[in-house]
């Protein structure tokens, strides 16, 4: 399973990167925007975004990073993909052009702008990540239009079924990947690990093989977890949950130990500099 960091900030991703533990990037409008406020705080007015994506495109040493366009329409987006790549493509050759499969909204129904958008940018040899991703029927749709990734938004869907159920939560609340007592689901799907597990199926038993399952909108370690045993290609996740995996209270109860019990003539061997 790959490991993408789901960020816009440039220094989480170099600390993932040099810990060995990054094989992408993902970006999306919003984090978008949180990087550039954190860097109008941090330099004032003077901001370059260009050279910092460029200099994000570098840090990814080569590995992919999506680029989303903002564009709603057909057109829109395969100019701004097409913007995007040539722009910045020359500066690693690892840019992914992120496209919604249905940009629909505000009342503007544009079915098939994005399954068209994907089809038109891969017919180009730009790699398509298809974004917005809620059922595995639009991640069929989504591959079969030829998209290199397909974005399941896991942490979204437990969020719609926990609002239509009058529950409560936190971003970071782990929600069962087997569902909430009952029968409350969305059209079929009991959780977003749910949704994560079906599109796998359904991508591996056609045999769609330049199509890769990009689990994203993961809120937790144990989503991370279940995203990887259902198979998931690629996992997608905030820099706090590669920490956060990291950590468990008796790795440190077990440090202390091992700190304690260390005697002079063993670490004479280890060369322990202390
Ligand atoms: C990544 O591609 C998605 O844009 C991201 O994972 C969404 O996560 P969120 O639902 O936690 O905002």
């Amino acid at each position: 399973m790959k490991l993408f960091l789901d960020t816009a900030h440039l220094e989480e991703i170099e600390k993932a990167s040099e810990a060995g533990l990054l094989d992408g990037v993902t970006t999306n409008p919003s984090l978008m925007k949180e990087a550039v406020e954190d860097l109008h705080r941090e330099r004032g007015d003077e901001i370059e975004l260009e050279e910092y994506i460029e200099r994000i495109l570098e840090a990814a040493g080569g590995l992919p990073v999506s680029l989303e366009v903002t564009g709603h329409t057909y057109e829109e987006m395969v100019e701004e993909g097409e913007r995007l790549y040539d722009r910045f493509n020359d500066v690693n050759d690892n840019v992914f052009v992120k496209i919604p499969v249905n940009p629909s909204f505000n009342g503007e129904k544009r079915t098939y702008h994005g399954v068209r958008a994907i089809q038109e940018l891969t017919n180009k040899d730009i790699p398509v990540n298809a974004t917005l991703i809620f059922t595995p029927e639009q991640a069929l749709m989504a591959a079969k239009a030829g998209a290199k990734f397909v974005s399941p938004f896991a942490g979204r869907i437990n969020d719609l079924i926990r609002e239509n159920n009058d529950v409560e939560w936190q971003k970071g609340d782990y929600f069962p990947a087997k569902g909430l007592e009952g029968e409350n689901d969305d059209n079929g799907i009991k959780s977003g690990i749910d949704m994560v597990r079906e599109c796998v199926e359904i991508i591996d038993k056609y045999d769609i093989e330049d199509t890769e399952v990009l689990a994203a909108s993961i809120r937790n370690k144990r989503m991370l977890r279940e995203a990887a045993i259902v198979g998931s290609d690629i996992v997608t996740v905030p820099p706090d949950i590669i920490e956060d995996s990291l950590e468990h209270q008796k790795t440190v109860e077990g440090m202390k130990s091992f700190t304690d019990d260390t005697v002079e003539e063993y670490a004479e061997i280890t060369g322990e500099s202390s």
